[in-house]
């Protein structure tokens, strides 16, 4: 059985396929008619312990326009201990005939808990599990990167090679150069994006106070820095992601990671002049819900090198590859 859990279990030319795969599904969205035959006759069921509004209604978006049944199940505020909720639920899902179930969780390890603990026997796909991982987000930010960067694309390739040099741009993002900034400490996004992006040849700068950082990053396989400004000057990044401040997250551990939003916005958010001084090629992320106002400003998020309303686009894309590829009849080719 094939799941797709983590960013980390993907390598260069899973990741390729997918994003080839996606491309060929948004080809298909252009048409009047999006919806196609592949999964007819197949369930999927969205198990949301957590909020969610773009994961879930583009899971959801996803299945559908492969003409899969949709059973959205939101477990919000189950207060059964995690473990024996799980596998209730695992059950429940098994005896209404889904062939895959999408999780989202707030416990780490959740996901992994659903597919390898034995309860059911269909592929899960990982919605985001606590502050761990989000594969499909990083998928649909490297699809996002990918098109800006790709001979062709709408910046023409103007990414660079690793030694600096302008890049003959191949089909993945090798010398892109990307900051990811703010709370990476309960960031899934950050973590997964580490991941693929750098299995993709890019190179990932984690920008954050050191209040957000996570214990033991030494093996992660990027540079960290608290000075966005500098980050800014010395990477001069192809994109800039900026990250959520999760404070629900904050507010369980009890507050105080950084000293008052202003502050937190003077060093590391995302403003008009922050971004003038990025170069002028470099593209503007967000995976969503934006804090307006508090890591990045309304100006910087419209702008128009901003491409958080492409990255939401890109989601129902990427979901619908994932989706095939695990569920179609030549199926399991993850
Ligand atoms: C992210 C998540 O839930 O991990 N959002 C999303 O999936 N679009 C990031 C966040 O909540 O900040």
């Amino acid at each position: 059985m094939k799941h797709l859990l983590s960013a980390k279990d993907l390598d260069h030319d899973a990741i390729v396929m997918v994003l080839d795969t996606a491309e060929a599904m948004a080809a298909t969205q252009k048409h009047s008619i999006k919806k196609l035959p592949t999964l007819r006759g197949k369930t999927v069921v969205n198990l949301f312990f957590e909020d969610s509004t773009r994961t879930r209604l583009s899971f959801e978006a996803a299945a559908k326009r492969l003409s899969a049944d949709v059973i959205n199940f939101s477990a919000k505020g189950s207060s059964l201990s995690k473990g024996e909720s799980l596998k209730d639920t695992a059950q429940t899902i098994m005896a209404m005939g889904a062939d895959a179930v999408v999780v989202r969780h707030s416990a780490s390890g959740a996901a992994h808990l659903l597919a390898h603990a034995g309860w059911i026997n269909v592929p899960v796909l990982n919605a985001g599990d606590g502050t761990h991982q989000h594969p499909t987000q990083a998928l649909l930010d490297a699809m996002t990167l990918r098109r800006w960067y790709a001979p062709g694309g709408p910046a023409g390739g103007a990414g660079r090679a690793a030694d600096g040099s302008p890049a003959p741009r191949g089909r993945d993002l090798d010398g892109a150069r990307v900051i990811i900034v703010g709370d990476v400490l309960h960031s899934r996004v950050a973590r997964s994006n580490v991941d693929m992006l750098t299995h993709l040849g890019a190179s990932v700068t984690l920008v954050a106070p050191p209040t957000l950082l996570p214990v033991g990053m030494e093996d992660w396989p990027c540079e960290v820095s608290y000075d966005f400004d500098g980050a800014i000057a010395s990477v001069e990044p192809d994109a800039v992601m900026m990250l959520r401040v999760q404070r629900e997250r904050m507010s369980a551990a009890g507050g105080g990671f950084f000293p008052s939003p202003a502050e937190y916005s003077r060093a590391y958010g995302l403003d008009a002049l922050r971004r003038a001084a990025m170069p002028e090629h470099a593209i503007v992320m967000h995976p969503g819900p934006m804090n307006r106002g508090l890591e990045i400003t309304a100006e910087a998020a419209d702008d128009p090198r901003s491409r958080i309303i492409e990255q939401v686009g890109n989601g129902v894309s990427v979901r619908m590859a994932a989706l095939y590829l695990l569920l179609a009849d030549e199926g399991n080719q993850l």
